[in-house]
């Protein structure tokens, strides 16, 4: 695939001072007012002042020139402008706004944490010791961003700009949200767009080593402040993660999530269209009712007249 890594994102919020504080709580590292780093990616996540809560921007890194090219050309088919340069080509989506910006650079490559020994019925990989996993700190880092959720007035012609005009893959459909799991790597997704009465960030994802690091990570914030809580933890039916969401101070959910689906070969994975009660989760606490419709999309909707 030519798309290979979502490198960044940038958010707009009325308030970018506890909202920065959150996410430096949350594991990233600020290195500079408003811009922070994971552990593994650089810089990934940019906080900037905007009148409402949204994605301005996401940058993904591409192969090499013909990349661009193709994508220049897919856009022209669209009807949608495009600015290119030798390694940098950018557009905006015409119905949410947001920025795309596409780069060539390298591949991330990550070191793998170090294997936990696990016991199971009939399976005994650790005697004698305690689990690291209770011996660890309390700190446990986002690695890289994972993925992005938004919400678009017009989601399919979203998603027609992302996979016609940009180059993302789908992986899963859930029809009863309107919603497509979109990749632009080996990521089972790094973009949602879900159909809203108006365009917000409905989250951002955050890959941890494991399950005991979203875990640990989740309850340092809820014993921080306990407001923060939405939903997890959990598993997804959809993407397979461990997920356990949290809410910044501008209203947009945070997500620590481990063991996403990896997509290598397009051709022996199998798109799905779930269906279900609760295609959302395979477990969990029950969906709270503001993770599907945030508490203030009617202020956002009012606000955007
Ligand atoms: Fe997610």
């Amino acid at each position: 695939m030519s798309l290979h890594r979502l490198a960044s994102i940038t958010i707009g919020v009325p308030s970018p001072e506890p909202v920065r504080s959150f996410y430096r709580d949350f594991g990233l590292a600020e290195t500079e007012p408003g811009r922070f780093e994971s552990a593994d990616g650089g810089e990934q996540l940019r906080i900037e002042a905007a009148p409402r809560r949204r994605l301005l921007a996401l940058a993904i890194g591409v192969e090499d020139a013909d990349d661009l090219g193709r994508v220049a050309a897919a856009l022209a088919k669209l009807g949608v402008a495009a600015e290119r340069s030798e390694r940098v080509l950018e557009a905006a989506e015409p119905i949410t706004g947001v920025r795309v910006r596409l780069a060539i650079e390298p591949r991330l490559a990550q070191k793998p944490p170090p294997p936990l020994a696990h016991n199971a019925p009939g399976r005994t990989q650790r005697t004698d010791a305690r689990s690291p996993a209770v011996l660890a700190g309390a700190s446990a880092r986002p690695r890289r961003l994972s993925h992005v959720v938004i919400a678009s007035p017009d989601a399919p012609a979203s998603k027609r700009f992302f996979t016609e005009g940009i180059g993302f893959r789908v992986s899963d459909e859930v029809p009863a949200i309107g919603a497509s799991f979109m990749r632009c790597s080996t990521d089972h997704h790094n973009l949602l767009v879900q159909p809203g009465p108006v365009t917000f960030l409905h989250h951002t994802a955050w890959e941890m080593d494991d399950l005991d690091a979203v875990g640990r990570a989740a309850a340092a914030m809820i014993g921080a402040d306990a407001t923060r809580h939405i939903w997890g933890l959990g598993r997804h039916g959809v993407g397979s993660n461990y997920f356990w969401y949290l809410r910044d101070p501008a209203g947009n959910f945070a997500e620590y999530s481990a063991d996403l689906d990896v997509i290598v070969d397009d051709e022996a994975w199998k798109v799905a269209a779930s269906s279900g009660a609760h295609p959302l989760a395979a477990w969990g606490p029950p969906v709270p009712r503001s993770f599907l419709a945030p508490d203030d999309i009617a202020a956002l909707a009012r606000g955007a007249e």
